[in-house]
């Protein structure tokens, strides 16, 4: 059956959009059909993390409101020819996408692909509620400090609340992606760690993303990190986390403090 899997977060620029390409490209490479469908409606970012800016032609509004066929805004990946991109508008108003025109384009895409994964934009408004509206599955991601925390909780609110799955009286299947995690920032206090934010959410883990040069240095260049370096440490986080997404038992890598770890050795050596 095929999953709607929103990527959501209340707080802004914690990982949603990289996590979503992330995500969509480890899928896909475990041979899922994949299409990732940015709803920030007005930024558009998820075609640049894409590689993909140059070749939009129709977005989602297009075909929500009838103007264009889903083949024709589906924009099929120049690197995996089971993943599809579809591309937020950016130039229209807001309230140009409403519920039945996201109603219409979920099922439409229900009929072609295993996976469907929904960027959503930040905040709690109409863009975020609609992203959700669909969806039986939340990757619910969030950085490790009280802020970005905190609005995780209201975002667990809304999608036990306001989805239709919630308010057909089924259950939010629900995931804590925790990224941008720096260990030796957690290890000084000067971030929550991993423990703090698991206190705090009640929702599974599904992975923790190292803060890494590389993700920064895959997004400039248009590649998921997950096709970029197979051998990065947050491209093998996020690889892991879409295992367990499917189901898959993995074991959990909390990334460390090694850095800190040989300071504290060494330090204790030469005192
Ligand atoms: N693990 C990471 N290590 C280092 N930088 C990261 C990491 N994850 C994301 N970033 C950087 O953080 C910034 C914000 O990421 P991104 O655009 O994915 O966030 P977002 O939640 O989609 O933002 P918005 O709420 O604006 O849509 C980007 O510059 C991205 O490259
Ligand atoms: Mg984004």
């Amino acid at each position: 059956m095929p999953k709607i899997l929103v990527v959501t977060s209340g707080k802004g620029g914690v990982g949603k959009t990289t996590s979503t390409a992330a995500l969509g490209a480890a899928l896909a490479q475990s041979n899922h059909k994949v299409a990732v469908v940015d709803f920030d409606v007005g930024l558009r970012n998820l075609d640049l993390v894409m590689g993909a800016e140059r070749r939009v032609v129709y977005d989602l509004i297009n075909v929500a409101q009838g103007d264009a066929k889903l083949h024709q805004a589906l924009i099929r990946d120049k690197r995996l020819d089971n993943l599809y991109l579809l591309a937020a508008s950016q130039t229209r108003d807001k309230d140009a996408l409403t519920e039945d025109g996201v109603r219409r384009v979920i099922d439409e895409l229900r009929e072609r692909f295993d996976w469907i994964v929904c960027d959503s934009p930040a905040g709690i408004e109409r863009g975020a509620t609609l992203a959700m509206r669909f969806a039986d599955v939340a990757v619910v991601v969030a950085n490790p400090e009280v802020s970005s925390v905190r609005d995780s909780d209201r975002i667990i609110g809304l999608l036990d609340a306001k989805t239709e799955i919630a308010e057909n009286g089924g259950r939010m299947e629900k995931h804590l992606l925790l990224t941008r995690y720096d260990a030796g920032r957690a290890a000084r206090g000067e971030m929550l760690n991993v423990e703090d934010v698991l206190e705090i959410l009640s929702i599974p883990l599904l992975g923790v993303i190292p803060e890494s040069e590389e993700v920064l240095r895959a997004s400039n260049v248009g590649t998921p990190v997950t096709l970029h370096s197979g051998v990065s440490a947050p491209s093998r986080a996020y690889a892991d986390a879409a295992r367990r997404l499917c189901g898959v038992e993995v074991p959990m890598e909390i990334p460390s403090d090694k850095k800190g770890l040989l300071v504290r050795l060494f330090g204790r050596r030469a005192a």
